[in-house]
């Protein structure tokens, strides 16, 4: 690392876990001098990069914070009224600090390892029943990426379920309501074309059905305010057979009938308003509701109860089945990261005010607008809405308009304005000051004064009328148990003591780079200037995030060898997904739709083939070689095969089996000699950075999860961002947006409801770069290489390890095989991922991309001390297969397959197994330092699937 006599501290050397002393002890153990010779060995010759990257010197993290507020002082953070969408909201400081800027919460994986995750999987499940109750639906999900996706999820799940007739009539119409927000409007753009899904926007009151149409949105209330009573034309939808999903406001629901008491199919929208800042676009987590019947079709994580082995409740991820990890093409969407972290923290917004709270707020905010309203109209102003929540149309003439818009920005406020008309939403934060200033502006353009109002006196009457809400909702205990903040925030601590997160120990899991989330990469997003911003707030206001965003996509296209980027893809998937689209506009720009075959390697991510299916593209699986390496000869067949149609490969590089295949160039190259582009799926790129790079080898695109590569925390299950870079011949088509004008005029239309996705978290990895610098990046993915093989090296002689590289050298990753145990011993990756548990370990990636081994990601965080008790905890578990294989423990009672040991197992009265308790709990030393329990013992799968519960149980359910 370079050393800087100015610098007091380094952050590389705190963001790297090993030291001098241990990366000596290291590179002897494996055999190999320095760094440099370790990469020469493990990356081949021709794709080594012999630059140093162009990106700024490290800076320390004083530095940095300095540089953050400068950003800071240039955005500019006005009250907004502006809607669609995203409001201001009050995130409760017990959340803010026990949950959003809490590393037990923000640093955990996704749920699948159920026994050490309970916590967040019952603050998921309280975001389902949320979710159920207030849009009165069977069954949600726990979380999408954001609204206008969501919907589009909605349309696709309703195409898939079409039945015969429909599909023989090719009934391909889906209508939208032309009072859907706009964003919303722009997904269903993108996502319909590739499938051929025909939009018919219009008027929901004209509308007529008829037999190609499959299904409909509209907005609840619209996107200028009105509500309208949908139940007619839902119920003339389903005389069609085509069925309605509603795009909801949540908090509205709490005083407004929910769509599901009107018949609604789908209800979906985005739960930002409980508590969640808007951050500029993101994160927040949307949602989607519908009937039971369609369990098996609804896309992204739900949430279930099962059982464990004892019996006791306990929750898990259901219905995997439908999911991309498993069905791959055939899965109901692409989702895999999600938005959690969000989900927790509005479930726990609802948790915290339970339904009386909720209804004050919604109260609060519907009576403020009402106020308004009637202010407005003694004003001498026209307003468009009978029935609204808090939205207002004040209709304006052009004048008024624009002088309106001045005085407006002058009070520092945002309203939205459209030709003659303004719309006005007030949320949770407007304040009696606020309408007075907003009929003051008023009064002026209409050469009035405005009078005092008395707001705790005042008369409003009711606009609601038969849309007022009349069920209970939030019942269940959970929601009434916490309203103190002492109760609260023994909650979220209970909660948060359930669940292993890299607080306690290294999570080493392949294909995911769960390495340190720094603390001062994390600070900036709570920062009023980052994280109170409207997404479509007028640009002169964010000029502190454009100009982070433009290094940022500098930085990336530099990293990734590459000549633009986009920010807008809010996962990896939807990176998949907008990287294929690209390509797609690609081939139509050259005279070549038909170019729609995806060549797909056998070992790709299950988003990777999902993705494609998305982007209107065909599958064609191309296989791998006994080495885990493509079989290069079976993909120059495909591609000669399909050459007229080929459209493009999805590869990851380095490889899902952990290696830096020879043949790259070569594969790229035979995919653009049949016309081709070559798709890089980037969840790799930590062992890619400042070494070599997807431009380097030829790729023509690759997307980035920002939430593994660069330091974004994986939030138990989401947020993420993967932006994509491209070659220069694609920048042109480069994802635009409808509200915000970014893109070339050869834009493909939006992929994320926002035009940077998830804004705020964009920070965390500028943060990262910025602080790394050029040869801290470069330093990073070395050590990630490092740490694998020395990890390799320790577990080598008990393990069979399943692929390396021609100098025997792995990559960041490497996959362990367990199989050959289960034929004498029983053993199954499963239980030994369960045993790891009582060693306080997650266990590494499970059967992917290989059934029954288990991929192992150690990352440049961890140090030597570290990676050595990992290692010891995988020798003593290699240890205790022995004692069964030599027949010193039971086939069937063995730590392995009773693990996890709960702490109430192992202090019952009663103990029946044939080995001690402490060789259950305390197998090595050093887990007595710092004992994690996991909450519940092995959790029975089947059950939980075959009798789907996904929402807060009653009481008596519980008991029965
Ligand atoms: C190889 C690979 N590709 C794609 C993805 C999808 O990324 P995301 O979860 O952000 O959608 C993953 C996620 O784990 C992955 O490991």
């Amino acid at each position: 690392m370079e050393k800087n006599i100015y610098h007091t501290d380094v952050f590389a050397n705190r963001h790297i876990g090993p030291n001098e002393v241990e990366t000596k002890e290291m590179l002897d153990a494996i055999g190999v001098k320095n760094l440099e010779q370790l990469i020469a060995e493990t990356i081949p010759q021709k794709i080594r990069s012999s630059k140093e990257l162009n990106i700024s010197e490290a800076l320390s993290e004083y530095q940095l914070a300095g540089k953050l507020k400068k950003f800071a002082q240039k955005n500019k953070v006005y009250k907004s009224f502006i809607g669609l969408g995203y409001h201001q909201c009050i995130t409760p400081a017990v959340i803010l600090r026990n949950v959003f800027e809490n590393p037990n919460w923000y640093t955990q994986y996704t749920p699948y390892q159920s026994e050490i995750a309970q916590g967040r999987l019952e603050a998921l499940l309280n975001f389902q029943t949320v979710v159920c109750d207030l849009t009165g639906m069977g069954i949600a999900n726990s979380s999408l990426l954001d609204e206008a996706t969501a919907t589009a999820e909605a349309m696709t799940m309703f195409y898939r379920q079409r039945d015969k007739k429909m599909k023989k009539n090719d009934a391909d119409v889906f209508f939208v309501s032309h009072e859907c927000f706009p964003q919303t409007i722009d997904v269903l753009k993108t996502r319909a074309t590739p499938l051929g899904i025909k939009l018919e926007i219009g008027d929901f009151q004209n509308f007529v059905f008829h037999e190609k149409c499959f299904g409909a949105l509209v907005q609840y209330p619209t996107t200028n305010g009105q509500i309208h009573d949908y139940k007619p034309f839902i119920e003339k939808a389903h005389e069609n057979k085509s069925l309605v999903a509603v795009a909801v406001d949540l908090l509205s629901l709490a005083i407004l009938t929910p769509p599901g008491e009107i018949g609604a199919d789908a209800v979906v929208g985005n739960s930002q308003v409980f508590g969640v800042p808007m951050g500029y676009g993101g994160p927040h987590a949307a949602f989607f509701a519908t009937h039971e019947k369609f369990q098996r079709s609804v896309p992204g994580r739900i949430v279930g109860i099962s059982k464990d082995r004892f019996g006791n409740k306990a929750y898990r991820l259901a219905l995997q089945t439908r999911e991309q990890h498993i069905r791959r093409e055939k899965a109901t969407s692409n989702i895999c990261t999600a938005q959690v972290l969000l989900a927790i923290i509005a479930s726990m917004y609802a948790v915290y005010h339970g339904s009386e709270g909720l209804k004050r707020i919604a109260n609060k905010v519907h009576t403020l607008t009402k106020i308004l309203d009637t202010e407005l109209k003694k004003l001498g102003y026209n307003l468009a809405n009978s029935h609204y929540f808090n939205t207002l149309t004040i209709e304006v003439s052009q004048e008024q308009n624009a002088a309106i818009k001045s005085s407006a920005l002058k009070c520092e406020m945002n309203f939205r304005h459209l030709p003659n008309q303004i719309t006005i939403a007030i949320d949770e934060t407007t304040t009696c000051e606020h309408i007075e200033t907003i009929c003051e502006i008023f009064a002026t353009h209409n050469k009035l004064s405005a009078a005092n109002i008395d707001f705790v006196n005042y008369q409003t009457t009711d606009v609601l009328g038969a849309f007022s809400r009349s069920s209970k909702f939030l019942d269940h205990p959970c929601f009434h148990e916490h309203r103190s903040e002492t109760a609260m925030m023994r909650y979220t601590k209970s909660l948060e003591n359930r669940d292993l997160s890299l607080t306690t120990s290294m999570i080493p899991l392949g294909s995911c780079t769960m390495k340190l989330n720094a603390a001062m990469e994390m600070i900036p997003v709570s920062w009023p200037e980052f994280s109170q911003l409207h997404p479509f707030a007028p640009q002169d206001q964010t000029l502190g995030y454009q100009e982070l965003f433009e290094e940022l996509e500098a930085d990336l296209a530099e990293i990734t060898g590459f000549y633009a980027t986009s920010l807008q893809p809010n996962s990896g998937a939807q990176g998949e997904y907008a990287g294929l689209m690209v390509i797609r506009a690609y081939h139509i720009g050259q005279g070549q739709p038909q170019r729609n075959i995806a060549l797909i390697p056998s070992s790709a991510h299950g988003t990777n083939p999902a993705s494609a299916v998305m982007a209107g593209m065909k599958v064609v699986v191309v296989k791998c070689d006994e080495q885990g390496n493509i079989d290069v000869d079976d993909l120059q067949q495909k591609a000669l095969k399909h050459q007229d149609n080929l459209s493009s490969l999805m590869i990851t590089y380095p490889s899902t089996h952990g290696v830096f295949e020879e043949e790259i160039q070569k594969i790229c190259q035979i995919i653009h000699e049949n016309g081709g582009q070559v798709y890089m799926d980037g969840a790799n790129m930590n062992a890619q950075v400042g070494l070599t790079s997807p431009g380097i080898i030829g790729a023509d695109v690759c997307h980035l999860n920002l939430h593994k590569t660069f330091s974004i925390p994986h939030g138990g299950g989401g947020p993420g961002m993967g932006p994509i870079c491209v070659q220069k011949h694609l920048a042109p088509y480069l994802p635009g947006h409808s509200l915000v004008s970014i893109g070339d005029n050869k834009a493909i239309s939006a992929v994320s409801a926002a035009p940077w996705g998830s804004s705020s978290i964009l920070l965390i990895s500028y943060a990262y770069i910025k602080m790394m610098g050029k040869s801290g990046l470069k330093c990073a993915s070395q050590y990630a290489i490092l740490n694998t093989n020395y990890l390799k090296k320790r577990l080598e002689r008990d393990f069979k390890l399943l692929y390396s590289g021609k100098n025997g050298r792995v990559a960041h990753e490497m996959i362990i095989d367990v199989r050959e145990f289960k034929s004498i011993t029983h053993v199954t990756v499963e239980d030994i991922a369960k045993r790891l548990m009582d060693y306080n370990y997650h266990a590494p990636t499970v059967s992917f991309p290989v059934p029954e081994t288990m991929m192992i990601e150690s990352t440049e965080s961890e140090n030597k001390k570290e990676l050595d008790q990992f290692a010891d905890a995988l020798l003593s578990i290699r240890q205790e297969i022995r004692e069964i294989e030599q027949k010193q423990a039971d086939v069937e009672d063995n730590v392995l397959k009773n693990a996890p040991h709960t702490v109430w197992e192992v202090t019952a009265s009663e103990w029946k197994h044939s080995y001690n308790r402490e060789k259950a709990c305390f197998p090595l030393d050093y887990i007595k330092n710092n004992k994690f329990w996991a909450y519940v013992s092995r959790i029975n799968n089947v059950q939980g699937d075959r009798n789907l519960i996904c929402t807060c149980p009653s009481i008596e359910e519980y008991e029965e």
